[in-house]
């Protein structure tokens, strides 16, 4: 008989619902909720309300398209956290109504163990996945970390933000910008046009494998500030160059502590992850670093980057096998460490 896994996320602003079977992902339907592009950021109140108008028939689509019933699933794995907790109670409680009503185990995943295990998710047999241990670099939205992977079920956070997530620099600068929310992949686009060296903005100083974000979004809104002073069309007419030197400087933010965690761990496999490892001057810098290191690089597909079921369901498939079911009354968290 086949292990099939239904995946459920609700942690921020997708509803995302997937279907894994014996390993291999059948289905992966995501709604990406467009009411918070006014507001400039998500609105967690309309967040829940979309996840509640969503979640039915994102799970309906994604058992049609894998062309599974809902009796034929084995088990529902859904993200407990962290995330905004009156999204995670739609997704916990949806998930929690379902396992009840089919009498089949419930899993509870970390949506951080997601991430990382989005490297594993499979559409065909022969996909190849990175062996242990690994590093992964997670930068999102909310946040920015150097995880240590061992295994599916043990991995340890070496570095991470104590301020600002890299995508928030990313979309704190591009609101400063007067670009739309999420400014992220709108700085990805303008920054391919411009020149990368022209703007210098201040880099920090942190311990370890840590990062840190919030200076560098200071020092871009002073120098904005400055030089709108001067010239008010200045935003509008260095607009590329702006995004092309905010760019690298996050990526050179990055790779400043993922080098040296590279070198001292020893690590032969480093996978990235997350809404900002979509981001294509990342992904270019993370692929020549590991060339240049000798490792090999694990760059995920568009798709599984930002938050998605996929990862959900995989996660959950581990866990499942390993017979890790989560008790009913188990409430969701807003916040973790991995
Ligand atoms: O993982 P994710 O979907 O969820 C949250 O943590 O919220 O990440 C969303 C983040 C946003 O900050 C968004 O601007 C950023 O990922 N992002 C990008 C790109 N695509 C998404 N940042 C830079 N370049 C991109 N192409």
């Amino acid at each position: 008989m086949s292990d099939i896994i239904l995946g459920i996320e609700s942690s921020c602003d997708d509803t995302s619902a997937a279907v894994i079977a014996d390993g291999l992902l059948k289905s992966n339907v995501i709604a990406s909720q467009k009411v918070h592009e006014a507001y400039g950021g998500v609105v967690p109140e309309l967040a829940s309300r979309v996840h509640q108008q969503n979640i039915v028939p994102v799970v309906s689509e994604a058992l049609r398209q894998a062309g599974v019933r809902a009796e034929d699933l084995s088990a529902i794995a859904y993200t407990r956290g962290p995330g905004l907790l009156g999204s995670l109670h739609v997704g916990t409680s949806f998930a929690k109504g379902m396992a009840i009503g089919l009498d089949i185990p419930l899993v509870d995943v970390n949506h951080l163990h997601g991430h990382v295990l989005s490297h594993f998710i499979k559409e065909n047999p022969e996909d190849e996945t990175p062996e242990f241990p690994f590093l992964c670099l997670l930068v999102s939205g909310g946040n920015s970390q150097i995880v240590f992977v061992s295994s599916p079920s043990e991995m340890r956070i070496i570095g991470q933000t104590i301020d600002d997530a890299a995508g928030e620099a990313f979309d704190k600068c591009a609101k400063i910008m007067g670009l739309p929310y999420p400014g992220g992949p709108h700085i990805d686009r303008i920054a391919s046009e411009g020149d990368p060296t022209r703007f210098k903005f201040s880099k920090p100083h942190t311990a370890g494998y840590d990062y840190s974000f919030s200076g560098l979004k200071t020092s871009f809104l002073y120098t904005l500030r400055d030089a709108v002073k001067e010239d008010a069309d200045f935003i509008e007419k260095n607009r590329a160059d702006l995004c092309a030197s905010l760019q690298k400087t996050i990526i050179d933010i990055l790779l400043s502590k993922l080098e040296p965690a590279i070198r001292e761990t020893g690590v032969r496999h480093v996978a990235i992850g997350g809404g900002v490892s979509a981001n294509s001057g990342v992904r270019q810098a993370v692929s020549d670093l590991c060339g240049r290191l000798g490792v090999r690089a694990w760059i995920p597909a568009r798709k599984f980057t930002t938050d998605n079921a996929a990862m959900v369901a995989m996660a959950g498939y581990y866990k499942y096998q390993k017979k890790e079911f989560c008790d009913l009354g188990l409430p969701p968290f807003a916040r973790t460490t991995i």
